[in-house]
């Protein structure tokens, strides 16, 4: 089993339609995933049309008397399950504070299932708290979104520098997202980050087939496969592939590009990827 974490400092930057994305990906590609939805905002579960409540809320989940496969359910896609979130995930800063190890509970947690998944996506709420510290001692890899704008590549360095503090030699992978290159500061900032071996080759453009997966509660990847987002994410998931050592996939391949025909809706001209391009 292998944990990748969506993380790092800053709101709003593409987390979530990630790890949303990504666990599509993974499981299609035959690999049985957990998407673990960390964020009381409980956006990942929506997206995987699941009510964001774990019964006894944080308290007992992170307690541990119960196994996480107690509260995990499965969703309408084969060898994908997901571990919703909870309004009460507000407070688990203060929840893992009170324990003795806060940095150890995730990783417990996550160890029984060792033998039931291949990959573990967690998506986290924004910031760099008690909770991203035992994120990050539980996880094989953090995957963090940037947005180009300046800040944004602050931000990374400041999650480098946090990873660096707790749990050095922790692979980073940072991606751009919400790429518009026809904007001159976007095409900056790529220019900046070219080269830097932390920063993935796929970088996911803005794309309304993203922002539709809120009202639609259906992944981009399988909603609009053709879509430029959607191919980002493929070739992503393909990049982070390569750095997890994972053993081969037991389950069968789902080609989701093969599921393009049978979108809801047409693919639209003006952000599909040209033909040949997957
Ligand atoms: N590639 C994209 N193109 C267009 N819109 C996007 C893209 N990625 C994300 N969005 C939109 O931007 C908003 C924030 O995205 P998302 O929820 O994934 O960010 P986040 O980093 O998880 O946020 P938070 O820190 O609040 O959890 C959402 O409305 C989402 O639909
Ligand atoms: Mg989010």
């Amino acid at each position: 089993m292998r944990v990748v974490a969506v993380a790092g400092a800053k709101g709003g930057v593409g987390k979530t339609a990630a790890a949303v994305n990504l666990a599509m990906v993974a499981s299609a590609a035959g690999y049985r995933t957990l998407l673990w939805d960390l964020d009381p905002q409980g956006a990942a579960t929506h997206c995987y049309r699941a009510r964001a409540r774990v019964k006894g809320g944080a308290t007992r989940l992170l307690g541990g008397k119960r196994g996480l496969d107690s509260y995990i359910r499965s969703t309408d896609h084969v060898r994908l399950d997901l571990l919703p979130a909870d309004p009460s995930f507000r407070v688990v800063d203060t929840v893992l504070s009170s324990r003795r190890w806060p940095d150890r509970v995730i990783r417990k947690l996550l160890r029984p299932l060792d033998r039931s998944y291949d990959v573990v996506i967690l998506d986290c709420a924004p910031g760099l708290g008690i909770v991203t510290e035992s994120v990050v001692a539980a996880s094989d890899l953090v995957l963090v979104p940037v947005v180009p704008a300046p800040l944004s590549v602050r931000s990374l360095e400041q999650l480098q520098a946090f990873i660096d503090e707790h749990r050095p030699g922790l692979p980073l992978l940072a991606f751009l997202s919400m790429l518009d290159d026809r904007k001159v500061l976007h095409r900056q900032v790529v220019g900046q980050l070219q080269g830097d071996p932390r920063v993935a080759l796929s970088a996911v453009p803005v794309s309304s087939a993203v922002e539709r997966m809120g009202l639609e509660q259906v992944p981009a990847v399988l909603a609009s496969p053709l879509n430029l987002a959607a191919v980002a994410y493929r070739r992503l998931w393909a990049e982070v592939e390569d750095r997890l050592d994972l053993d081969a996939p037991s389950g069968s391949v789902i080609d989701l590009t093969g599921l393009a025909e049978q979108a809801d809706e047409p693919v639209r001209p003006d952000d599909t990827a040209p033909s040949g391009v997957v």
